[in-house]
């Protein structure tokens, strides 16, 4: 028997999602709390979209504060491959947060004393208001990989096989990291707001067990189910794996 769907919109193309995607960021106090960005290609547009805001001044940088959710361990913000140096790419305004202190970067050292100073961190400015999430194609939230316990802080984690297939051509030629430091699932899940994305034929058995499978450690994604305030933006191949769904 499936589950009933949160809060789901599927949508003919990827990029009808990056309009909705302003919205949510608009419609969100961030005077008050912290913006939680998420990397990878599906994120690309809204981080392209979101620089222009800023430089433009449309929105105000005094008004931002933001983290995001991984870092490959050891990875400096200038390292190449790296989220912050991915971040600060598709974004360059993030880069001026980051040497004023208003983005907080995730502790590339994955020391526990570090870890727990973040989270204090980000608790004082007010909690993450808004979490952008993606979804690894083995049904994995930032890097927390299945079998991963919903009831985990920011902590380091082993890479999956397909996480790092997925990660190689960044560091082509080179081998792609074993190790991350990631945000838990309970920390993901003490946003206020959700918003997943998932574009693309790859992500449809992930989306089908994160909405439809049961909630279980099995889909890091499905823990998403055990929030009063998500959004999910699917394109129609990203849906096409949904149970009752016949086509945008
Ligand atoms: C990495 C990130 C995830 C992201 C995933 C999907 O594994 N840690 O947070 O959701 O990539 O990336 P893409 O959007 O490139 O498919």
């Amino acid at each position: 028997m499936a589950n009933a769907l949160p809060n789901v919109r599927i949508l003919p193309t990827a990029a009808q999602a990056l309009p909705l995607l302003m919205d949510e960021l608009r419609g969100t106090q961030l005077r008050r709390g912290l913006l939680g960005l998420a990397t990878g290609a599906t994120f690309v547009p809204f981080l392209q979209a979101l620089g222009d805001e800023l430089r433009t001044g449309r929105m105000r940088a005094e008004e931002l504060h933001a983290t995001h959710l991984d870092e490959y361990l050891g990875f400096t913000p200038d390292r190449r491959g790296g989220m912050v140096h991915e971040l600060g790419t598709n974004c360059p305004p993030l880069l001026e947060l980051l040497a004023r202190g208003r983005f907080f970067p995730v502790p590339h050292d994955g020391e526990p004393l570090s870890l727990k100073a973040h989270e204090l961190r980000v608790h004082r400015a007010g909690g993450v208001h808004l979490q952008l999430l993606g979804i690894g194609r083995n049904g994995h939230v930032a890097f927390n990989e299945p079998g991963t316990p919903f009831e985990t802080g920011f902590h380091v984690t082993t890479l999956a096989p397909t996480t790092r297939e997925d990660a190689r051509s960044r560091f082509a030629p080179g081998e792609p990291p074993t190790q991350a430091v990631t945000s838990g699932l309970q920390t993901i899940l003490g946003a206020r707001k959700l918003v997943l994305c998932a574009f693309g034929k790859a992500k449809a058995k992930a989306v089908a067990a994160m909405l439809q499978g049961e909630i279980s450690t099995a889909c890091p994604a499905s823990v998403i189910r055990r929030h009063t305030n998500v959004m999910v933006f699917l394109d129609k191949d990203a849906a096409s794996e949904l149970v009752g769904h016949h086509g945008a």
